[in-house]
């Protein structure tokens, strides 16, 4: 009898512990609505979206015809490129390694050091960064109207414009498409909407560290990050490798000293599907990834462990990939201009990015 008592009061004990887990789960992360966010340039019309995926999947908006927003952000690999710095034009490096589009909608800004207040704003950096797309906004413009296809659509996607084919509007359609490319559905999600089964007790031992060990004072919200800038090493800088001198971040936008190695904290959702990681790209493997942060950003230092447990509990932010049929692209004229291969070279460091 005494057994069956204390084995009842230590079962109530830890369905308690277990609600303790999803409250305290709940009151830091959201999970991902199954419909696409309002954004600035409403409405999310059919049309927008549709023309969004053309020009995403187009790669005539670069000057040689080769690279298309979905060359970096391949949407069949997570939304990345699995390079650790992304090649552009000419086969040119460049800088950084390529954040995830996919519910990039959420990020308070855009980018590694947060240049870019929207997708919008963010759309036209890489069509002209010559180590990326290499081309302008004048030839985009004179591409997309020599192709008849494309006129309609930008008429039907923004009604009663007087000349609709516009470099801003392009960078209106693909931030309507790139507000679609959401993931929600995550096992993580369905746990934090209180399928307490939807997370196996090592994922559930994961998360509470994560939240424990002060992991969750920057990456918390909807994305598990994308909320706010933090140093990389807070208490303890990592090595030259994964944090190289020359990029200081946000202080590249505000020249404050303060800004120095800040970056915008990335969100970790289909974390599982981005290596290598860093803005860097220099790790590739997840769990070093995360004893990276632990020593940089708490000044711990994880047992092999939590590590597991912490990384286990990470691959279960893996969402529902959005489902895009790869469109078929309008042909395009001989008003089209021509492609370009060959590369003017910036000299190193001079080039912007994007
Ligand atoms: C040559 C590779 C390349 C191409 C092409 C490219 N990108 Fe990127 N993208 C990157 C890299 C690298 C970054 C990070 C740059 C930085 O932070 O300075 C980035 C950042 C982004 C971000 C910010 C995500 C975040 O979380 O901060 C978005 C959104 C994005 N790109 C969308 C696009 C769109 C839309 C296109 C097509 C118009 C495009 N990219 C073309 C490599 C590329
Ligand atoms: C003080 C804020 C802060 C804390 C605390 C923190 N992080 Fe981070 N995290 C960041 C920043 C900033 C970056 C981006 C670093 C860079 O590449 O410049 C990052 C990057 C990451 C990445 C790589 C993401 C990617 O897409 O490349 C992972 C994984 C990660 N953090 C997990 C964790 C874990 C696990 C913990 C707890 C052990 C943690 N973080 C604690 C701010 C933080």
């Amino acid at each position: 009898m005494k057994k069956l008592i204390l084995g009842l009061l230590s079962m109530a004990a830890s369905v308690a512990a277990a609600d303790d887990l999803l409250q305290k789960a709940q009151s830091q992360f959201k999970p991902i609505p199954p419909e696409p966010p309002a954004i600035k340039e409403a409405p999310l019309t059919p049309e927008k979206i549709e023309l969004g995926k053309l020009l995403y999947f187009d790669p005539r908006l670069s000057m040689s015809w080769l690279i298309s927003c979905n060359t970096c952000h391949n949407l069949g690999l997570g939304g990345v490129d699995l390079q650790q710095t992304s090649i552009g034009h000419g086969w040119q490096k460049g800088p950084r390694n390529a954040p995830t589009v996919l519910n990039a909608v959420y990020n308070f800004v855009q980018f590694w050091d947060g240049r870019a207040q929207d997708l919008q704003a963010q759309a036209k950096g890489p069509i002209q960064a010559s180590v990326e797309m290499g081309n302008t906004p004048e030839r985009v413009v004179q591409t997309l109207k020599s192709i008849p296809d494309y006129v309609e659509r930008f008429k039907k996607s923004f009604p009663n414009q007087p000349d609709p084919v516009s470099f801003d509007n392009l960078a209106r359609a693909v931030e309507a498409f790139e507000a679609t490319l959401i993931t929600p559905d995550s096992r993580f999600d369905r746990y934090l909407k209180g399928d307490v089964n939807a997370l196996s007790d090592p994922e559930k031992q994961g998360l509470a560290l994560f939240m424990d060990k002060g992991c969750v004072s920057c990456h918390n919200g909807i994305n598990l990050g994308g909320s706010r800038y933090a140093p990389f090493g807070v208490v303890q800088k990592p090595g030259a490798d994964i944090l190289p001198e020359k990029d200081k971040g946000r202080f590249t936008v505000t020249h404050t000293a303060s800004d120095e190695y800040v970056f915008k904290v990335p969100s970790l959702r289909n974390i599982a599907l981005t290596a290598p990681y860093f803005h860097s790209g220099q790790v590739w493997d997840l769990r070093q990834a995360v004893a990276v942060m632990g020593a940089a950003q708490l000044g711990i230092k994880l047992t092999d462990p939590e590590t597991d447990a912490v990384t286990t509990f990470l691959k279960t932010l893996t969402g529902t990939q959005p489902k895009v049929d790869v469109p078929i692209l309008p042909p395009h004229t001989k008003d089209t201009p021509l492609p370009v291969v060959e590369v003017t070279l910036t000299p190193q460091g001079t080039t912007p990015g994007h």
